[in-house]
């Protein structure tokens, strides 16, 4: 099922978070702490008792996030929902999972009316499973950074929300 984060969960979120990088940036418990904190929209996926999935979201409003992917967001685009990081364990992937949260993020993002939903992929090293499917849930492409250098690239993606009929 998917669900709201809860405070018992922190170890796991911790867990998946490090056994997928670095197809997502660190985390350590100061950090998921922040985000625990500020995020007004982190979920988790639970399978028999385990938490196999997990999304933080934010808004370009959470400026106690210092990041430089996304102060790239920032820069560019006036309001929008952000997807810092989504991760599912490997046996956790394929099923419909990722959709779900992506679908629930919309959600989320249509009610507190933000225009788009934006987050980034990596390209350098390729990401290609991760690629494909934010294009399969209509993100495109709007520019390419390097962050830290030449060696680390990535995709800046967007998907606009037009209002629904
Ligand atoms: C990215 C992620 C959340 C997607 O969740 P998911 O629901 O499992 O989606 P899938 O993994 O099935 O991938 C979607 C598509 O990619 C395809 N795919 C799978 N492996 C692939 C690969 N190695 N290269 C390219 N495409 C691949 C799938 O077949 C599927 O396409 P299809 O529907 O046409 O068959 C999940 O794979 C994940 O947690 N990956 C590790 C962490 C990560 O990369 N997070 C994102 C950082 S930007």
């Amino acid at each position: 099922m998917l669900r709201d984060y809860q405070p018992a969960d922190f170890d796991e979120v911790l867990e998946i978070n490090q056994s997928n990088v670095p197809e997502v940036g660190p985390l350590d418990e100061e950090k998921l702490a922040l985000f625990v904190r500020i995020s007004p929209c982190l979920k988790v996926i639970e399978i028999d008792g385990d938490v196999v999935g997990m999304l933080i979201g934010l808004t370009e409003s959470d400026t106690d996030y210092r990041s430089l992917n996304f102060g790239w967001f920032r820069e560019r685009l006036d309001r929008f929902a952000y997807i810092d990081r989504i991760a599912l364990a490997v046996a956790a992937r394929g099923q419909g999972w990722g959709p779900a949260l992506y679908e629930d993020l919309e959600s989320w993002a249509r009610s507190i009316d933000r225009p788009a939903m934006c987050a980034e992929v990596n390209t350098l090293p390729p990401n290609p499973r991760s690629m494909r499917f934010h294009l399969l849930n209509g993100f495109e492409e709007i520019g390419r950074f390097q962050p830290y250098g030449p060696e680390a690239e990535v995709a800046m993606l967007r998907k606009p929300l037009h209002p629904t009929p």
